[in-house]
């Protein structure tokens, strides 16, 4: 069988397209809204998923070779993200859904980052490091559902290196060259000396607020924007891997996953790798494509909950700006 699955929640419209059998994927097209200056602005954003949506879902079909007869259910994202912009795939859903006659299948977008990682890594029960814009968090699969082992009690990982960035002057663009920007400037810091920074560990949260703040400060009094650079990143990271570490331990699980749009950096990849080889555990970290936001992570998460019976009503199918990803049942696991 066949799923579509609508991605929308933030910065990335994408359509993807699954299946049950080899190779899965069939298709994962995307387009991206890019702020000229600042950062997303939920309502810009919004109306170029509207505009692009027609062409992307050609995309995808012509891409996977296949004509909207053959796709068994409509997935869509219907939370967590932004309002304005999870309504335009919710809406495209249920319109799809209703004049095709398919079934509408609701999907956690937090719970698809780790779906795709899973299927990519081919894993069974990993402990799962998913940092994104929007996200940072320790999960593990426990009865039934994904638990959060710890989390940011503040602002995303990627939303600290994003907004310093742009405070600083040296974005957007944030991503230069498939690298972000700060850790570029990270690599030219001449001293590679972590600076008196907060490093904010609670239990098995992180805090990212206090390192934001006190790193422009650093700027303002001065210091080299490679130095403070480096150490925010040394820091951020650092703080990640230590609760991932102790979340390792202790949920024993024998594997680790990094996923979300933040896993792309070198940096990072090379500080979880160390941690869990240290532990003797398997590693993998999903591929940008995949990590980032992305359709075929919706619609792959689609398939799995459509073949556990998962369905929605279209008209009941309304979005959900703080679906936790613990509130989700899991059926298809376990
Ligand atoms: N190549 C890259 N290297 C490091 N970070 C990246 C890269 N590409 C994207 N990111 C970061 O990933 C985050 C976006 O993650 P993503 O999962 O796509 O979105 P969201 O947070 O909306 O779910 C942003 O903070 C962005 O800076
Ligand atoms: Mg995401």
């Amino acid at each position: 069988m066949r799923v579509l699955g609508i991605e929308s929640t933030a910065h990335t419209l994408g359509i993807g397209i699954a299946q049950n059998f080899p190779p899965y994927i069939l298709a994962n097209e995307r387009s991206k809204y890019e702020p000229v200056t600042g950062g997303i602005h939920p309502r810009e954003a919004s109306r170029s998923h509207a505009e692009n949506l027609g062409t992307v879902l050609k995309k995808a079909l012509t891409k996977a070779n296949i004509t909207i007869d053959e796709i068994d259910a409509i997935a869509v994202a219907l939370g967590p993200g932004m309002g304005p912009c999870l309504r335009v795939g919710a809406t495209a859903a249920r319109a799809l859904a209703t004049y095709y006659n398919k079934t509408l299948i609701p999907v956690n977008h937090g719970i698809a980052h780790i779906e795709i990682g899973n299927l990519l890594s081919g894993f069974e029960d990993p402990l799962i490091i998913y940092v994104s814009g929007g996200n940072t968090s320790i999960i593990a699969y426990k009865y039934g559902r994904y638990r959060v082992f710890g989390e940011t009690q503040d602002i995303a990982l990627g939303n600290l290196r994003d907004v310093f960035s742009r405070e600083a002057g040296i974005a957007p663009p944030y991503i230069v060259n498939g690298s972000h920007v700060i850790d570029l400037c990270a690599q030219r810091s001449e001293s590679k000396e972590v600076l008196d920074l907060p490093y904010i560990v609670k239990g098995q949260d992180v805090s990212y607020a206090g390192l934001l703040t006190s790193a422009l400060k650093k700027l303002k009094e001065g210091y080299k924007l490679e130095d403070v650079c480096y150490s925010v990143v040394e820091i951020s990271f650092s703080m990640i891997t230590e609760v991932a570490e102790r979340g390792l331990a202790h949920t024993r699980k024998s594997e680790v996953l990094l996923t979300g749009g933040v896993s792309a950096s070198q940096l990072l990849d090379e500080k979880v790798k160390k941690m869990a080889e240290s532990h003797g555990v398997k590693y993998y970290n999903v591929p940008p494509a995949y990590a980032g936001d992305n359709g075929a992570m919706i619609a792959w998460t689609g398939v799995l909950a459509y073949l556990s019976g998962v369905r929605m009503n279209p008209q009941e199918a309304r979005i959900d700006q703080r679906w936790r990803i613990e509130e989700v049942d899991v059926p298809w696991r376990g």
